[in-house]
């Protein structure tokens, strides 16, 4: 604002008089003037446009302008743009070539269970069509795609006893594609789709899984780690534990309260050091590559100030995140609070012992450490404050003695369940830097949907104030807090199946056609402001040049 004072003033003081005399002077130094003030009007205009530029990172919703204020800079050159997406919502070919049935094609074939009834049976048909998707990644600059294997396409019965070719040769295809591209696979290799005849089994809540996950693990890594450097073991265990067995609304649609859940998560942590083992036993010095997992949360924000508002916030925190980041990052166990709450809700309950399954030394031992980096999901935050909770019956919300809120100012979003915040974003990533041993982090999702049945939504405005938003609060997080970031990873690549939310709930940066038979995949306005991002690194300073 000052510089364009500045600029005005000298631009009034050319007045006439001044011209004259220029006029006058000799060629070179009439030359020399025309192009003073071509320099002059020019930055003029790049300082206007660059404060329309800014206006579009506030959410003026929020009204802490030292907290919120738009920060101009870059990241390293190293630094990883990518898009995300998950084999159920986007692969189709559900039952094809060999693929055996997983949770997510039981639970959507079940009327009742998803928004309209809407299956994965074909979604975007990314199993034909992955081409187009690693086209249109190339287009916007990408650097690398998160995607994830289908167990049952690979295994259909989830075990090690038979394995599909085509299904296998498929990701050989997708990982050639994108490397031809001069795009980074990054793999998932759980992203909630278990294999049905494991669930038949008893799914997560029995600890033989764990062999089955690692078993399938160490096929990939054999399978594909000569071509893929960055793997991920698990994604957003809380989501998948919490909904697929607590409240029921995800496959297998189990509503366990208070019991499965924390079982399942047992295993599952479990599941995850054994396949890091594997990976760091057999296939690292050879292969080279990395794997971690994925962790999300809600930033929890303390309502107030008061000992027991900031209390409840860790604790939801704890709960959320440090369930799974303790044991990995901090010491083979679970955060003391939610030892120390489930035990005292359990024998609330006439139990003897707590319903939070404890690890052994060796487990302990076996847990620590296991990750090389960790991916961070994160869409929206809540204020948290402390609220008592009776212990019968049990469940895993009451074990919280919690509750949360939201902000009737926040601005909202085509998915129900998220506002966005964007200052909770760097909140939430300081709290894992100080919390877990300041790890190395790839944001590996973030995101905001429209709702829309069928209509197209190019002018996506929303979304565009969302990521530049976000990215710019990651920036801060970078640059002025230190952290460790090394990647961002925006979600979606393109609309597709919002697991039971459907279709209408649109997380991508392309729309996609669900009625037409060739699932045609457009752009909206933010995969080109996305593709500025990552053409120039960030967001420099008007100055140096480069427009974002
Ligand atoms: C995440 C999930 C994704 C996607 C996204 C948007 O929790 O990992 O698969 O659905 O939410 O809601």
């Amino acid at each position: 604002m000052a510089l364009r004072r500045v600029l005005c003033f000298c631009i009034k003081r050319l007045h006439w008089t001044t011209t004259r005399a220029i006029w006058r002077s000799s060629f070179c130094s009439k030359i020399a003037f025309c192009f003073l003030l071509g320099l002059v009007v020019l930055s003029y205009r790049e300082l206007i446009r660059a404060e329309q530029r800014y206006e579009k990172f506030v959410y003026r919703e929020f009204q802490d302008p030292e907290r919120d204020s738009f920060l101009y800079g870059t990241f390293p050159s190293n630094f990883s743009w990518g898009v995300a997406t998950a084999a159920y919502q986007i692969e189709g070919a559900w039952n094809e070539d060999g693929k055996g049935p997983s949770i997510w094609d039981t639970f959507t074939h079940t009327p009742g269970r998803t928004y309209n009834n809407q299956t994965g049976d074909v979604t975007c048909d990314s199993y034909h069509r992955y081409e187009d998707d690693i086209a249109i990644m190339k287009e916007m600059g990408m650097k690398h795609y998160r995607f994830s294997i289908a167990w049952s396409r690979v295994f259909p019965d989830g075990t090690r006893n038979r394995i599909n070719m085509a299904g296998v040769d498929y990701y050989h295809k997708l990982i050639d594609g994108l490397l031809a591209a001069g795009i980074q696979p990054m793999v998932t290799l759980y992203h909630w789709d278990l294999p049905q005849a494991l669930q038949d089994m008893g799914g997560w809540d029995n600890d033989i899984m764990a062999v089955h996950f690692d078993n399938y693990a160490d096929f990939c890594f054999n399978e594909y780690g000569s071509k893929v450097k960055l793997w991920i073991t698990f994604n957003e265990p809380y989501v998948f534990t919490k909904v697929g067995l607590e409240t029921g609304v995800h496959a297998p649609g189990l509503k366990h309260q208070g019991t499965t859940v924390y079982r399942a998560a047992h295993n599952v942590l479990k599941a995850h050091a054994k396949a890091w083992h594997t990976y760091n036993d057999r296939y690292r010095s050879t292969q080279k590559g990395k794997c971690g997992i994925t962790l999300n949360c809600s930033w929890g924000q303390a309502a107030t100030d008061s000992e027991e508002d900031k209390a409840a916030a860790d604790r939801y925190m704890q709960f959320g995140f440090g369930w799974f980041a303790h044991p990995i990052f901090v010491n083979g166990d679970y955060p003391e609070v939610i030892k120390d709450k489930v035990m005292k809700k359990s024998l609330a309950q006439g139990l003897t012992t707590s319903r939070l399954p404890e690890f052994t030394e060796e487990e302990k031992q076996l847990l620590k450490g296991t990750s090389d980096f960790l991916g961070a999901n994160y869409y929206t935050a809540v204020y948290v404050s402390a609220k008592e909770r009776q212990a019968m019956p049990p469940g895993f919300f009451k074990d919280q003695d919690f509750m949360t809120t939201d902000d009737e100012n926040w601005p909202t979003s085509g998915a129900g369940w998220m506002r966005p915040v964007p200052w909770g974003f760097r909140k939430f990533l300081n709290w894992i830097n100080e919390n877990f041993n300041k790890p190395v982090i790839y944001i590996t999702e973030n995101g905001v949907a429209e709702h829309s049945e069928d209509e197209p939504m190019f002018e996506d405005t929303w979304r565009i104030q969302y990521l530049t938003s976000h990215v710019n609060e990651m920036l801060k997080a970078y640059t002025l807090d230190g952290i460790d970031i090394r990647g961002y990873t925006y979600w979606s690549l393109m609309d597709n199946l919002e697991w039971a939310e459907g279709y209408a709930s649109r997380f991508g940066l392309y729309y996609v056609d669900f009625k037409n038979p060739k699932r045609p995949r457009l752009p909206k306005e933010s995969a080109s402001v996305y593709a500025k991002v990552i053409r120039n690194n960030g967001f420099p300073e008007p100055a140096s040049g480069m427009l974002w």
